[in-house]
C-alpha cells in the first residue's frame, strides 16, 4: 500500500504568506504527512504554531541545523524524505545545499537563491544525487495553463511571432513612501531578498511562465528598471525587451508600484495561425483567438482539454480552480517523481528551472547597469 511521504516544512510558519499555500497543497492529493518542520526562528513560535496546527511536536526543532542533524540520525524508514524550504531567499541556498547534500528531496521556493553563482553550485551539487528537486513557480500547476502549454505544444498557434507577459503588482506602493515602512520589508533588503526584488519576486514568475507555456528559451533581453527613489536599493517596477530563441519578439511587463493592482499577471502568446491569453485573476479562463472564428473560452475539466491539463482538475467542469489546486499539482507531480512513477514534462518546475530564473535575474540587472543594453542569456 503507498504510504504518504515524510514531509518536512522549513519556513512558512504562522505568520508568513506562503505557508499555509504549501501545507493545504501538500494534504490535498493525499500524498504528504508533514512530520517535522522549522516554522520559525523563534522556538516558542515554532512549537506554539505546530500545536496550533495539530502537528506532533517531538519533530519540530530549535533550527535548521539540529532539524538535518537528528533527522539523520534516525532510520531511513523514519527519515523526513522531503523537505519544503519556505524561509526569505537568502535563505534558500544554504539550506537547500544542506539538505541536497544529505539526501533529501526538495521542494524549494523561488527565487532559488540570491545568485547565479549559487545556483550554479546547487546545480553542480545535484548532478551528482539522485534526488528530487523542485522550485515552485505555483503559476504553472493552473489547469488552464497547462491547457496553454499543451495547445502551443501541438502546434495549434503555428508558429510563434510575439510574446507579452504582464506581471502587476501594487502593494509596494504605499510602503515605497515611507522610509521608515521599508526597512520592514525583507524583498527591499539586498541582504535578504537578493539584489532585485520586483525581478526576483515577479519577474522570474513571468520569465518562467514565457519559457513554459512557449516551449521557447529566451534568447537575449535588454531592461529598464525603475527605482523610483534614490535612496531605495531595490528594483520595483521593470520592462524587458525578450527575443526568443525561434525569433519572436516580446515583452515582460513587471511592476509592485502598479497602484491598485493586486494580482494582474497575465500572459499573451500570438502565433501566426491564433492567440491564447490567461490571466491569473481569472485562472479557469482561456481565451482563444483566431481569424475566422469567434473568440473562445476554454474552461477546466472538459474533454476537449489535453490529458495533461485533465489531470490537473479534480471535479467536473464549473468548480473553479486555484492557486490551491494549482500548487497542489506540483506537490503531485513531485510525489509521483519521488516514488519513480510516470510523470509528463512539465509537472513539476525542476532545478534547472531555477537556475534559468536566476540567469534572467542576472542578466536583467546587468543590461540596467550597463545603460539598458541588450545581453544575451
Ligand atoms: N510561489 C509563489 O507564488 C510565492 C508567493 C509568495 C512568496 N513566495 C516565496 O516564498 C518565500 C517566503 O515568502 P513569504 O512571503 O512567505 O515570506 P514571509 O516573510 O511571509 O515568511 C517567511 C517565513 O519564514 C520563517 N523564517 C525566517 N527565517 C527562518 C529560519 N531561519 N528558519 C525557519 N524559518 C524561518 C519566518 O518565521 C516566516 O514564517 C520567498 O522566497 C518568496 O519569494 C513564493
Amino acid at each position: 500500500m503507498a504510504k504518504k511521504l515524510r514531509l518536512g516544512i522549513i519556513g512558512g510558519g504562522g505568520d508568513s504568506l506562503i505557508g499555509v499555500l504549501h501545507r493545504i497543497a501538500s494534504f490535498m492529493n493525499d500524498n504528504y504527512q508533514i512530520t517535522g518542520a522549522v516554522f520559525n526562528p523563534d522556538y516558542k513560535l515554532n512549537i506554539d504554531f505546530a500545536q496550533e496546527i495539530d502537528i506532533p511536536t517531538n519533530r519540530i526543532y530549535k533550527d535548521f541545523d539540529t532539524f538535518i542533524e537528528s533527522e539523520m540520525k534516525l532510520d531511513e524508514e523514519e527519515r523526513i524524505q522531503v523537505v519544503s524550504v519556505l524561509t526569505p531567499n537568502f535563505l534558500h541556498f544554504p539550506m537547500a545545499k544542506k539538505l541536497l547534500e544529505n539526501g533529501f528531496h526538495i521542494i524549494c521556493e523561488k527565487p532559488m537563491t540570491t545568485t547565479l553563482q549559487e545556483a550554479e553550485i546547487l546545480k553542480e551539487i545535484a548532478q551528482t544525487k539522485n534526488t528530487i528537486f523542485a522550485v515552485t513557480y505555483t503559476y504553472t500547476g493552473y489547469p488552464m495553463v497547462r491547457q496553454l502549454k499543451s495547445m502551443i505544444a501541438d502546434r495549434k498557434l503555428g508558429k510563434i511571432q510575439k510574446v507579452d507577459i504582464q506581471y502587476y503588482q501594487g502593494w509596494i506602493n504605499p510602503v515605497l513612501h515611507d522610509e521608515e515602512v521599508r526597512k520592514t520589508v525583507w524583498r527591499l533588503d539586498p541582504e535578504k531578498g537578493g539584489n532585485s526584488c520586483c525581478i526576483g519576486d515577479i519577474g522570474t514568475h513571468a520569465f518562467n511562465m514565457l519559457e513554459y507555456v512557449s516551449g521557447l528559451k529566451v534568447d537575449k533581453l535588454i531592461s529598464d528598471l525603475n527605482f523610483v527613489y534614490d535612496s531605495n536599493k531595490m528594483d520595483v517596477d521593470g520592462s524587458v525587451l525578450v527575443r526568443m530563441d525561434n525569433g519572436a519578439k516580446g515583452i515582460i511587463r513587471t511592476s509592485q508600484i502598479a497602484t491598485g493592482e493586486e494580482n494582474n499577471f497575465e500572459v499573451k502568446i500570438y502565433g501566426e495561425q491564433g492567440a491564447l491569453k490567461w490571466r491569473q485573476e481569472q485562472p479557469n479562463e482561456l481565451i482563444y483567438l483566431t481569424e475566422d472564428a469567434p473568440k473562445q473560452v476554454l474552461t477546466p475539466g472538459h474533454s476537449y482539454n489535453s490529458s495533461f491539463s485533465l489531470n490537473g482538475s479534480k471535479l467536473p467542469p464549473g468548480h473553479p480552480e486555484g492557486i490551491f489546486d494549482a500548487m497542489a499539482n506540483i506537490y503531485l507531480g513531485v510525489a509521483k517523481a519521488i516514488r519513480k512513477e510516470e510523470i509528463q514534462s512539465g509537472e513539476f518546475p525542476d532545478l534547472m528551472d531555477g537556475y534559468r530564473g536566476m540567469l534572467f535575474i542576472e542578466r536583467t540587472l546587468e543590461s540596467n547597469k550597463l545603460d539598458n543594453s541588450w545581453v544575451k542569456l
